[in-house]
């Protein structure tokens, strides 16, 4: 038997069994007389003690062991003298008896321990060794209750999960698809699903009603924190609803997620803000509503001063960060190249200390006087004791980057705690965005989205302001998830391709089949997709998605580990009709 209980088990109840456990060595001491060894598995680490006087043989096997090797090893389970309140199994050792070696271990190229000499690449390289590490494999076991619990509260509402496939053709997410060659079929080619978007829609045909799936997705774009080429939804559908019927259902899973996983009671309603709000409050379509400091436009009250910066800027905006009037210089300059840096691209800061004893100094004292400050003061709510930083320019890139810098900000003043939770809904997204490249509009969700029926007259005349039935999810500045309310419609259907810059015969080969199914009948349906990830690493506290998945690639799109992306063989390629270099 290789054991009877696991690592993480005995306590002081067990004193005087014999047991058998087996796992990996995680250190062994020898102390002369004595030999420890801590022996580590999933469940949690227990000591062993070997001694040289009353078992010399066995105490130098003990001595040879390296880390990480395999044993197994039975003995009496006895009291510790010095308890060790820290670990679970810290109040007994085991006096063993007997040591069986199953499996030797190389030296691991880092120590597997929480607080590891591993760095980034490494870690990944070996990454079977870094999910030995309990704070990496606890990220795992949380995901993995949170697919239970998801699972559970949708099919009580009646969802089924149903699989899609995932060798289709082009999906309409707007990033790139990542291909496959069909060897059966010379010169064409699958491509992986971006999401199971057109099939939730036929299963909505189909009259399935609610679909549920955790689901993989493709998509080659740039990396970054939050973004992995393959990713995890939970993506969902349902029929005959109106918006506040999805988002009502998801509001529910998601504060049951929060009770289930972080015992976290959300007993309100998620605040609802159109995103034309979003934007001019936070500069942003997700904004962290953890902390205020919502951007105050200046654009009338600071021009006419002869300050030809703010006199040409089509806009004006500032953000009032409470208690800072006594930011040094230093601190100045660094915010100052914080904007500057290329990334944000910000001109310059102005800043204006609204100083405790009630005078103003500020980088524009040359234009404005200490009335006109006063009045920025006014209108930025601000008091005694604040600094109210501002930025101008064109009103699009200005917003951006006052949301850079009212967010760099929040986290200097501490109010971006990772144990706060503020989730939000953002509204009314528009339905079309300009796209300066291809000179066109795009989707800004995906073409099936529906627009606001109150918007439609606006379509032909000005559709850069028709807002959609689109919804996003997000939690602490942090896009979860996002869905909308479908056209169901056929001839609506084809007037948005039309918009998107589709020919008739362009839509009919990429998306004839759903054209063809709405034909036979097509109930009302809409639906969303969280990021299964971005929400398990909320839930885990931490920035990189990378850490709540087993396996994820770098940000350069590699696995490290198996060496993937890699070339293949000469007759592969052939197979696959791949060989360009023999034409
Ligand atoms: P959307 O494109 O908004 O919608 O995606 C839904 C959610 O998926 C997550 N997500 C990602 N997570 C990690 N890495 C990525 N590369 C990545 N891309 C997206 C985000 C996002 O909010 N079919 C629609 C849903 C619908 O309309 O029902 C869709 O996929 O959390």
């Amino acid at each position: 038997m290789y054991r009877t209980h696991t690592c993480g088990e005995l306590r002081i109840e067990n004193v005087n069994e014999t047991v058998t456990l087996s796992g990996w060595v995680q250190k062994a001491r020898d102390l002369g007389g004595m030999t420890f060894v801590d022996l580590r598995d999933r469940y949690g680490i227990t000591q062993f003690v070997f001694n040289m006087e009353t078992n010399a043989e066995l105490c130098e096997q003990a001595r040879k062991l390296g880390r990480e090797f395999v044993v197994a090893i039975t003995g009496k389970v006895a009291e510790r003298e010095s308890k060790n309140s820290k670990m679970s199994t810290g109040d007994v050792e085991i006096i063993a008896e007997k040591l069986e070696v199953l499996s030797k271990s190389a030296l691991p190229p880092f120590t597997i321990e929480d607080d590891t000499d591993g760095g980034d690449e490494l870690r990944m390289k070996y990454r079977y060794l870094d999910l030995r590490r309990s704070c990496v494999r606890e990220n795992l076991v949380m995901r993995h209750k949170m697919g239970i619990e998801v699972r559970n509260y949708l099919d009580q509402l009646n969802f089924i999960e149903t699989e899609t496939p995932v060798l289709i053709k082009s999906t309409p997410e707007g990033a790139r698809d990542f291909i496959v060659p069909s060897r059966m079929n010379p010169g064409e080619f699958y491509a992986l699903p971006q999401s199971p978007q057109v099939f939730k829609q036929l299963l909505m045909i189909s009259g399935f009603d609610r679909y549920y799936q955790i689901v993989k997705c493709f998509r080659d774009e740039d990396l970054r924190a939050d973004r992995q080429p393959e990713f995890t939804q939970i993506d969902c559908e349902m029929a005959f609803v109106e918006q506040d019927d999805i988002l009502n259902t998801f509001e529910g899973l998601t504060k049951n997620l929060f009770k289930k996983l972080k015992n976290v009671d959300i007993d309100y309603d998620f605040p609802r803000m159109d995103y034309a709000t979003a934007m001019e409050k936070y500069g942003s379509d997700k904004p962290d509503i953890r902390f205020g400091m919502e951007f105050v436009d200046l654009s009338v009250i600071a021009k006419g001063n002869d300050f030809k910066v703010f006199d040409e800027a089509e806009y004006i905006g500032a953000v009032c960060a409470e208690g800072c009037a006594n930011y040094t210089r230093k601190q100045l300059d660094k915010l100052t190249d914080f904007v500057k840096r290329p990334q944000i691209g910000a001109k310059g800061l102005v800043y204006v200390k609204y100083n405790e004893d009630g005078s103003f100094k500020s980088s524009v004292d040359k234009f404005y006087s200490a009335e006109d400050l006063q009045k920025w003061a006014e209108a930025c709510n601000a008091k005694p004791g604040d600094l109210m930083l501002i930025l101008v320019g064109d009103k699009k890139s200005t917003l951006s980057q006052l949301c850079e810098l009212r967010l760099e900000m929040g986290t200097q003043l501490g109010l971006r705690d990772n144990n706060v939770f503020k989730p939000m809904w953002v509204v009314d997204f528009p339905l079309l965005e300009w796209d300066e490249d291809s000179q066109r509009y795009h989707a800004m969700h995906h073409p099936f989205t529906s627009p606001k029926a109150e918007d439609f007259h606006m379509l032909e005349t000005e559709p850069g302001k028709v807002r959609a039935n689109a919804y996003d999810l997000v939690i602490n500045g942090v896009e979860i998830g996002g869905g909308s309310i479908r056209i169901h419609d056929t001839d609506l259907q084809a007037q948005m391709f039309k918009h998107l810059g589709f020919t008739d015969e362009e839509a009919k080969a990429q998306f004839g089949f759903l054209m063809d199914a709405f034909q036979y009948g097509a109930p009302p349906h809409g639906g969303i997709a969280f990021g299964f990830d971005r929400l398990a690493s909320l839930f885990a506290g931490i920035e990189s998605i990378r850490d709540v998945i087993a396996f994820p690639k770098n940000n350069s799109g590699r696995d490290v580990m198996i060496d993937s992306p890699s070339t293949i063989a000469d007759e592969q390629m052939v197979e696959l009709g791949l060989d360009y270099r023999k034409e």
